[in-house]
C-alpha cells in the first residue's frame, strides 16, 4: 500500500518522474502552449459541454443568489447545494494556476521539461469540466468563481516563493484536493440518486479530475526530498483548516474534510477510489 508521506528515494523519483511525463503524453496528447490547452483534452470537452437532453429544473434566483454570496441560513436543497459546490470547488485553484502560469512556463522552457506546465493546463480543464455540470441545468457559468481576497493574496504570494518552500505546499493542496473531490463523489451519488442519467454525469466529470489529481499528487511526491515530506505534513492541517471556509456550500453539503488520518489512508489504499480510476491513473 502507498504511504503517501513516506519518502522516495532519488532512483525510484527520477523514474517515477520518465514514466509521468510519458502517461501525461498519452493521456493529454500534445501541448498548445500559446493556447494553453492540451489536444486530447479539448476533443474530450466537446462531451462535457454537451447538456443533457432533458434540462433539469433549477430556482435561478436562488442559484444566483447563493453564487454570488452564500448564506447557510436560506434554505437551499442538497441538489442546489452540490451544483454550487461544483462550479466553486475550484475556484482557489484555478486563481492559483493564473498566478503561476508563468514562472512554471519560464523553468519549463529552461529545463526543457513540459511535466509540470502540462500539469498545471490540466488545472484549467478542471475548471471547465466542473463549470460544465451547469450547463444541463440550463445555466452557464463561464468564468471560475474568484476566492475572497484573502485567499487570493495569499495565493499570489505562494506564487513568488522559491520552489523550497511552494513545493511542500503544492503538495498539501493537492492531498487536500483529492480529499475533496472524493468527498464530493461521494456525497453526488446520495444527492443524485434520484436522477441515475445526472449523477452518472457528475460522477465522469468528477473521476476525470480526480485521475489526474493523482497524477499530481505523484508529480509533487516525485520532487521532494525528506524535509519536503515532513513539511507537507505539518501543512496539511494547516491548509485544510485556512481553506475550510471558502467554498462553504460544500460544509453544508456535509462533504468538508479537514483530511483526518483516515481520509489520508483510505486515499493511499485505493479504498474510496472508483475502478475507473484506479485503472487509469498514475500513482506513485
Ligand atoms: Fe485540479
Ligand atoms: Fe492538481
Amino acid at each position: 500500500m502507498l504511504d503517501i508521506f513516506r519518502p522516495l528515494p532519488p532512483e525510484a523519483r527520477r523514474e517515477n518522474l520518465a514514466a509521468y511525463q510519458k502517461f501525461l503524453i498519452d493521456r493529454d496528447g500534445a501541448l498548445d502552449i500559446e493556447k494553453q490547452q492540451l489536444e486530447r483534452r479539448e476533443a474530450g470537452m466537446r462531451r462535457y459541454e454537451k447538456p443533457l437532453p432533458r434540462m433539469r429544473d433549477v430556482d435561478l434566483d436562488l442559484f444566483n443568489a447563493q453564487y454570488a454570496s452564500f448564506d447557510a441560513n436560506v434554505a437551499t436543497p442538497p441538489e442546489l447545494l452540490l451544483l454550487l459546490a461544483l462550479v466553486k470547488v475550484n475556484a482557489a485553484e484555478a486563481f492559483g494556476v493564473t498566478q503561476v502560469f508563468e514562472a512554471i512556463h519560464r523553468r519549463a522552457v529552461k529545463n526543457n521539461d513540459m511535466c509540470e506546465l502540462t500539469l498545471v493546463v490540466e488545472e484549467t480543464y478542471h475548471t471547465r469540466i466542473l463549470l460544465s455540470t451547469a450547463l444541463s441545468y440550463g445555466v452557464e457559468v463561464t468564468a471560475p468563481y474568484k476566492p475572497p481576497a484573502a485567499l487570493r493574496t495569499l495565493i499570489a504570494g505562494v506564487a513568488y516563493t522559491p520552489e523550497l518552500v511552494s513545493r511542500p505546499l503544492t503538495l498539501a493542496a493537492e492531498i487536500l484536493g483529492l480529499c475533496s473531490f472524493l468527498n464530493l463523489l461521494e456525497k453526488s451519488r446520495e444527492v443524485l440518486r434520484h436522477d441515475p442519467e445526472l449523477r452518472d454525469g457528475v460522477e465522469e466529470r468528477l473521476c476525470e479530475v480526480i485521475t489526474d489529481e493523482l497524477g499530481h499528487m505523484s508529480f509533487n511526491r516525485a520532487c521532494l526530498g525528506p524535509a519536503g515530506f515532513a513539511q507537507a505534513r505539518v501543512l496539511l492541517p494547516i491548509v485544510a483548516r485556512g481553506i475550510s471556509g471558502v467554498v462553504p456550500e460544500i460544509r453544508a453539503l456535509g462533504a468538508g474534510t479537514l483530511v483526518s488520518d483516515d481520509e489520508i489512508t483510505s486515499l493511499a489504499s485505493c479504498r474510496r477510489l472508483p475502478e475507473q480510476v484506479v485503472r487509469s491513473a498514475f500513482l506513485s
